[in-house]
């Protein structure tokens, strides 16, 4: 493909139909780096289809700049852009001049009012409209472009996360993709701003995002962050800080409880330079909690899933079923919890895994594996799962194997009571119908027999009855939880929007493999 440069909307309208294509939009103000480069890159890179393009927007937007801030001065340099652009793997550049994108200027078009929640925190409380301009100028942008995904740095997370409230509360549907903050050797983080700092200015500024990774190492040794500790290496280094705080990197609202992902951030003045860095804290790995009702398709993705992401899968709904596999072969009452109590409490229930494909789940040394998949089992597992005794146990063990995160779990209540903490919540249904649909197939894979569609659906239906009307930990989707209905898409595509929300709650510089 030809690498062009438009100026105007009509010139890249133009080219775009006759392209027939989807966009990857990666909005700049120009002054491009590594960091840049690396967003283009990575979204060469994840080209899925052939017809995908990628623009890169070249726009000094005013609207975003305060008063006495550096509008005038900001890099520009089109041609150096254009070729650190086209060299990272851009199709295309559009740099719209003022009137292209506020065609009657900009008080005869909507203005975006980024809401207090988020205005109000970190740069926003120091840079009044900065967010509106940049809120506002964005709407603008992808009228105009119409792009299938937008792809933003994780330098600015707090632009970062207005974008995707201001998205999501208008429905918009783009996906946005974020990636991490580019350093240079000494850890420096990548900005058009830096082009600014003398070299005087440079060697203090360094102590920024030094004194940042010295308390990331001691939050990891010791699970405390310092904030004194850093202010005083800052200010010993001349720079001046706006705020140095931290806040949850979702509301952006200062917090205490550092259990959770947190966000250390940070805005200083270096001379008259403005920089900001963060960096986030967790105390252990992420853990991903994957609920839903019968036959939604919750195993084969959660295993694909755990499998794309190195972490440890787990099967809650295999344990309930494998004691529920013992209870019967043992010929226990369900009803009785006197005998079930007994018997469970000298149980051991352990899972083998070789690899993700063949994890193998064991009671008492009794390879249950296929065992648990019987339809008596089916008919006969929710019954046990609602008592008291068989929940505490089993909770607690699924609760030990996740402790130390990188854990994808699968089930009825994991974002709910067993691990109401979980970085990523997701509620996977599908119409019962679809499940029923689901579940023959598995059965017939496996050579049990069935009567027809319409009862596996009935049976299906009778089972969530039962899972959402018990009294200890019903299944119902967590408050925090994202719900995917799977209805017509197959494994690829539930992966694909698995990952998307995983990334949009992990942001890459906290967990990054090669298969995301
Ligand atoms: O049949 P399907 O694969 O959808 O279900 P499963 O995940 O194998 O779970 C079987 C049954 O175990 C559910 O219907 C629930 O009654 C119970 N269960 C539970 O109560 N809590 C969990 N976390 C997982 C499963």
């Amino acid at each position: 493909m030809v690498q062009k440069i438009f100026q105007t909307n009509a010139e890249l309208k133009d080219w775009l139909s006759e392209q027939n294509s989807a966009i990857i939009f990666i909005p700049t103000m120009g002054g491009l780096h590594p960091g840049h480069q690396y967003l283009i890159e990575k979204a060469k890179a994840r080209k899925t289809k052939p017809n995908q393009i990628i623009l890169v927007s070249i726009f000094i937007n005013p609207l975003q700049f305060g008063k006495n801030e550096d509008f005038k001065k900001y890099p520009r340099n089109i041609s150096k852009d254009a070729e650190l652009a086209f060299n990272a793997g851009a199709d295309a550049i559009w740099t719209p001049d003022y009137f292209e994108v506020f065609p009657g200027g900009e008080n005869s078009h909507f203005k975006i009012q980024v809401p207090q929640t988020l205005n109000n925190q970190l740069c926003g409380a120091e840079r009044p409209g900065h967010f509106d301009g940049v809120a506002t100028v964005i709407i603008r942008l992808v009228k105009i472009i119409r792009p299938e995904k937008l792809i933003l740095g994780e330098k600015d997370w707090q632009q970062l996360i207005i974008i995707r409230r201001l998205f999501q509360e208008l429905s918009i549907p783009i996906k946005i993709e974020s990636y991490s903050t580019q350093r240079d050797q000494s850890g420096f983080a990548y900005s058009s701003r830096n082009s600014y700092l003398s070299d005087s200015e440079r060697l203090n500024a360094q102590s920024l995002p030094s004194a940042i990774k010295v308390a990331k190492t001691e939050f990891e040794k010791e699970k405390i962050i310092n904030l004194k500790k850093i202010a005083s290496i800052l200010k010993e280094n001349h720079l001046q800080i706006e705020y140095l705080k931290v806040v949850d990197p979702f509301s952006l609202k200062e917090t205490e409880n550092i259990n959770g992902l947190c966000l250390l951030a940070a805005a200083v003045k270096c001379g008259s330079t403005r920089l900001i860095d963060h960096t986030f804290l967790m105390q252990r790995k992420p853990i991903i909690a994957i609920d839903g009702p019968a036959g939604a398709g919750k195993s084969t993705v959660t295993k694909a899933f755990a499998k794309r992401l190195g972490f440890i899968y787990l099967d809650t709904g295999a344990m309930y079923r494998a004691v529920t596999w013992l209870i019967i072969s043992n010929s226990i009452n369900p009803s009785d919890q006197a005998q079930i109590k007994n018997i469970l409490k000298d149980s051991k229930l352990e899972f083998q895994s070789s690899n993700f494909v063949d994890q193998k789940i064991l009671i008492n040394n009794i390879d249950v594996t296929e065992k648990i998949r019987s339809p008596e089992v089916t008919s006969r597992v929710s019954e046990i799962a609602k008592q008291q005794f068989v929940r505490e146990l089993l909770t607690k063990q699924q609760q030990v194997i996740g402790e130390g995160g990188g854990l994808v779990a699968e089930g009825r209540d994991i974002g709910t009571a067993v691990f109401p903490d979980a970085d990523v919540k997701i509620f996977l249904t599908a119409t019962p119908k679809e499940r029923a649909k689901r579940r023959s197939i598995d059965l017939e894979k496996r050579g049990y027999e069935y009567s027809s569609i319409e009862d596996l659906e009935k049976e299906i239906e009778e089972r969530d009855k039962q899972d959402s009307e018990r009294e200890i930990a019903p299944l119902k989707k967590a408050h925090d939880a994202v719900e995917l209905c799977t209805d017509g898409m197959n494994i690829e595509k539930v992966l694909e929007e698995l990952t998307y929300i995983f990334r949009s709650k992990i942001p890459e510089e906290v967990w990054a493999t090669p298969n995301l």
